[in-house]
This record gives C-alpha cells, sequence and structure tokens, in this order.
C-alpha cells in the first residue's frame, strides 16, 4: 500500500485493524462483483460515513485502482465539496480502511478481503472483486479470503467502533510514551508537569472541607449549578481582585473542571475544522491536542526568553486572522517564559486593532520568585479600551493548591460564557460541588497567601539549584534562561564541543544515565525545535537535582 507522507500513521491505524482481521480470514467480498460497487455501498448505505468514500477516492487517486474510475467524478465531487483538504482526507484513508472491512450487507455483517489487502501492504485489487482481485494482487496468506466466497459472517466478531474522523487529528501524547519509562528504579525525574505533593496544604484542605461538610452539607453534597458554587464564585472574583483584575464580578466567571476544562470548552465553542487558531512555539501540549481535536489549524508564533515574540505574532495574526490567539504569558508551559509588561501592552493593543479574541492561560502566574509578574492580561485590560471584550482568562488551583480538587475557572465575554457554560452542561453538568465547597472554604479562611509563600519559596530555591547546576555541569552544552517562577527550565542543547543537539536522543541516553526529562518536540505544532527539552525542578529535592544533572552531564 502506498501511504504517502501518512505513512506511519496509516500503518499504526492499519495494523491494528489488521490484528482484528487476520483472525477471520475465510470471509469474502465476491458479491461485489466490481468495484465500484462497493464504492456505491458505502455512498449510499452509510451516508454518515463519507470519510470511507474519501478512502477510495483517495486510493484511486493514487492510481492504484482502475476499476474504480467509472465513479471518478461523484468520488472527486464529493472530496470538493468537504471541509477537509486532500491531504488530511488521504490521511482518513489509511485511518479507515480497516472500517471498511465490516460492512452491513443484506442485513449481514461481512468482511471484505479487499481490506484485509490493504491492510497487509498490497495494492488494492481486492476491491476490484473476487477471484481476479486475488490473482491479481496475489494475496499472500490470506488467500482463503477468496475462496469462502461471499460467506456471511457467522457472529464471531463484533462490528469494528467507528470512531470519530476528529480523532485523526490527534496522536498519543509522546510525553505519556516516555512515562511508561519512569517506572526505571532509581531513575531521577524532572519530567514531570506537577506540583510536589509534599507542598499541598493537606491541614488547610482538611479544615476546609470538614467546613463545607458542617456548614451546609446539602449544598457540598448535592448536583449543583453548571456555572459553579456561588460562594466559590464570589471568592475567585476576590481572588482575582487581589491580583489586579479588580472588576471581575462573580457573574463573570464560571467554575470549570480544572483550566483544562476551560480550554476545552473553549475549543468546543470557538473551533469549527479547519479554523486558524495561534498558539506559542512552544505550548502546553495539551492545548495542542484539545484544539486539533475540535479540527483546528494551528499555526506556531515564536517565543524569545520574555515570551511571544509580539511583531512576529502581530504578522501572524494580520495574515492569518486566526479564530483567537492562545498565550501563556506568565511562566509558560514548557517555555517558564514572562511576556514583558510592554508585550502585554503590545497584544491588547493588537487585539483591538485586530479584532482578535485573545486566551490568557494563567495557571503559573502565583508562582513567582523574587518580584511579582507584570499584571495579568485581564488586570491590564483595563488600561486598553475595547481589549477586554476580546480577553478570556482561564486560572486555576491546580499547581498552587491541589491539582485533585479539579478547580479551573475562565472569565469571558458573556456571550462565550453562556456558551460554554451549555457545552459544560453535556459534558460535566457541573464540577463537584463537594471540590467547589471545599475550595471556597479553603480561600474564604484566608489561608492562601501562606500556602504561595510557601511553595513560592521552595520552588525558587529548586529553580536556582537546577540553574546553577545546569550552568555548571553542562556548560555552553545548554542554553537556557533562568526561570523567574513556574514550573519549568526549557533549555536547548547547542551541539558545542560537537556534543548531543537533538532533544530526543538525548532523553533516551538521559534514561540510560537514570534521569528523565521531556524533549521539546511535541510542545510545538509547527516547525519544532529539536534541540529544545523540558526540566522541572518542581517536583525534586535538592540533593536530587544535583545527581539528576550530574547525570544529565553524563548522557550529553
Ligand atoms: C499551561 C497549562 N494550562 C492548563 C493546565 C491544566 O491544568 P488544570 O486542568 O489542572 O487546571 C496546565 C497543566 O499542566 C498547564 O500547564
Amino acid at each position: 500500500m502506498r501511504v504517502d507522507r501518512h505513512g506511519r500513521f496509516a500503518k499504526r491505524r492499519v495494523q491494528h485493524h489488521v490484528g482484528g482481521f487476520a483472525a477471520h480470514a475465510g470471509q469474502g467480498l465476491q458479491r461485489f462483483a466490481r468495484a465500484w460497487h462497493l464504492a456505491t455501498m458505502l455512498l449510499y448505505q452509510n451516508p454518515a460515513g463519507f470519510h470511507q468514500v474519501f478512502g477510495l477516492a483517495a486510493v484511486q487517486a493514487n492510481g492504484l485502482d482502475v476499476a474504480l474510475q467509472p465513479r471518478q467524478t461523484q468520488i472527486q465531487n464529493l472530496l470538493r465539496r468537504t471541509r477537509h483538504r486532500k491531504q488530511t482526507s488521504r490521511g482518513f484513508v489509511h485511518a479507515h480502511i480497516g472500517g471498511l472491512g465490516r460492512q452491513q450487507h443484506g442485513g449481514q455483517q461481512l468482511e471484505y478481503a479487499g481490506v484485509f489487502q490493504l491492510g497487509h501492504g498490497h495494492g488494492i485489487g481486492g476491491l476490484q472483486g473476487g477471484k481476479e482481485g486475488f490473482d491479481l494482487c496475489g494475496f499472500h496468506g490470506v488467500s482463503g479470503c477468496w475462496q469462502n466466497v461471499g460467506q456471511v459472517n457467522t457472529g464471531r466478531y463484533t462490528m469494528p467502533l467507528q470512531f470519530a474522523d476528529r480523532l485523526n487529528n490527534v496522536e498519543t501524547s509522546a510525553i505519556r510514551e516516555l512515562f511508561k519509562l519512569l517506572g526505571k528504579p532509581g531513575i531521577i525525574s524532572f519530567a514531570g508537569g506537577f506540583p510536589d505533593s509534599a507542598m499541598f496544604d493537606v491541614d488547610g484542605i482538611r479544615e476546609a472541607s470538614n467546613a463545607a461538610l458542617t456548614q451546609d452539607p446539602g449544598a457540598a453534597l448535592q448536583y449543583g449549578a453548571t456555572e459553579g458554587f456561588g460562594p466559590l464564585r464570589e471568592q475567585l472574583a476576590h481572588f482575582m481582585g487581589q491580583k489586579g483584575a479588580k472588576d471581575v464580578a462573580p457573574d463573570q466567571l464560571i467554575v470549570t473542571t480544572g483550566s483544562q476544562q476551560a480550554l476545552d470548552l473553549i475549543g468546543k465553542t470557538m473551533i469549527s475544522p479547519g479554523d486558524k487558531v495561534i498558539v506559542e512555539g512552544p505550548t502546553f501540549l495539551a492545548t495542542i491536542q484539545c484544539f486539533r481535536l475540535y479540527g483546528a489549524e494551528l499555526i506556531s508564533a515564536p517565543v524569545d526568553g520574555h515570551g511571544v515574540k509580539t511583531d512576529e505574532l502581530e504578522k501572524l495574526i494580520a495574515e492569518h486572522k486566526p479564530k483567537f490567539v492562545y498565550l501563556i504569558p506568565t511562566f509558560g508551559n514548557p517555555s517558564g517564559a514572562l511576556l514583558s509588561a510592554e508585550r502585554r501592552q503590545q497584544v491588547l493593543e493588537m487585539a483591538v486593532k485586530h479584532q482578535t479574541l485573545i486566551v490568557e492561560d494563567d495557571p503559573y502566574g502565583d508562582l513567582y520568585f523574587g518580584e511579582a509578574p507584570p499584571p495579568s492580561l485581564l488586570a491590564m485590560s483595563a488600561s486598553v479600551p475595547g481589549s477586554r471584550e476580546l480577553l478570556v482568562h482561564c486560572g486555576s488551583l491546580s499547581k498552587v493548591l491541589s491539582p485533585g480538587l479539579r478547580v479551573g475557572w475562565m472569565i469571558a465575554p458573556a456571550e462565550l460564557l453562556g456558551k460554554a457554560t451549555m457545552c459544560k452542561q453535556f459534558s460535566d453538568a457541573h464540577t463537584s460541588t463537594f471540590a467547589q465547597a471545599t475550595a471556597a472554604q479553603y480561600l474564604k479562611a484566608g489561608r492562601m497567601p501562606a500556602t504561595l509563600d510557601k511553595v513560592r519559596a521552595v520552588y525558587a530555591q529548586r529553580a536556582q539549584t537546577m540553574g546553577d547546576a545546569l550552568r555548571k555541569e553542562l556548560g555552553d552544552a545548554v542554553e537556557f534562561v533562568q526561570p523567574q517562577g513556574g514550573l519549568f527550565v526549557w533549555a536547548r542543547l547547542t551541539g558545542a564541543g560537537g556534543k548531543v543537539n537533538d532533544g530526543n536522543v538525548y532523553a533516551k541516553r538521559a534514561i540510560e544515565q537514570g534521569v528523565a526529562f521531556v524533549p521539546g518536540t511535541p510542545f510545538f505544532c509547527a516547525n519544532p525545535d529539536h534541540a529544545t527539552f523540558r526540566l522541572s525542578f518542581a517536583t525534586v529535592g535538592e540533593d536530587k537535582i544535583l545527581e539528576g544533572v550530574a547525570r544529565l552531564a553524563k548522557a550529553l
């Protein structure tokens, strides 16, 4: 099978399906005498499955199957009508070939040998029908397919799951794959993006949950409003006020199940397949995955040590007219970068000038090590007329208090908030009322400032230790900006002195030396910088940081 540029992807999917078919060789296709019959059937018997027709069309476009010729015009017309680019359609072809294998016909499930052939990497002669196909293509090891002509499935296998096309836009996170290696004994991990569990204010959270259960147990344990638990919305509005966003009323925010859900709701409410969205290069991997799931075409805006390069960003906005721009201006994940006040002002001004929605994701803004960072875009929007109506702000208690609570929030223009609330209704009805009541009690008890002081001090020390050790042990083999907050050091291999200059290669060598981190490539939606990698200093004590960096040096 020719898989073109999508070869890797296609092969994986096809192999997956082939596994399923292999046990069932012996089902026949013969009753479809010619390939265009099959094409027709897919078109009209299964109108919801247009992707399957794309599959045939693209295969046909590869010139592999002359028998599809009679249907070429219809298929090409269909392709033209689709929103998907041809290139994407080709991806679908290969992703769905397995799906072609099991169709209903005359109320019976049949398995088509032609599909099996595709899975095996042969031509699509099988789709031309019957023994001719067999003769033409010479299927290795599956000739049984063609001998049990037209045999009906006896129910030995079930209909394959027909996953949504949108899943073709995303792949399993490379980071997850890496995490599988972390079980190795003795490994020091700088790979996670978590806060340190030892930092959790367990006593404070226990008291807060007791208070939630004592003061209004009915409310804490009952279903609640989708928008969020009233007392928590009030506390969060107050919390935002303390951080400079003084005019946020409780009804201008909704509580979300982590800020991850806010990102998902933004995707759900704003992105139609093919819409352009600008993100930083690099940016938070789950955002890339989430927005792609909704069919976004992501455009990468370059960053430097001071966050997104606003001159480049403006050019991209003018050129692409994106649906929105997604930024992590304060101690970004993975870049750790802090967008300067000047650039923040420019971002808000360009939002107004180009009438572009800006999404500010801010889970790390409270984790600063020295001076407080410039105010959030939300807080600054008060000084740029018209910008507030073009701003969405996502916040979270995950990094400062506990990710297990799953409490995040989203502040957005009223109309967007309304649509997001509607979508949230269908998704989780509301964020856990018990978690929300606990968080509300926690904030009300006034414990947050002390908690923040503590986590800032610990992370600041670890960041310093890691930075110093990297400079000492790795020297000019890496470059990075010393983080002023957040959880991450974003580093770049320079290749100096002939040392390793690829983050993926380095990650493997590092694991061999007993230390783990995340290579930078997956954090880019386009044009990855393969020399980059991300280190988290948050969950590792100082001794371990020193040992881990020494191992990094050995892996160079
Ligand atoms: C930039 C960014 N946004 C959002 C999230 C999601 O956090 P949560 O859903 O726990 O609030 C994370 C978590 O790592 C993150 O790094």
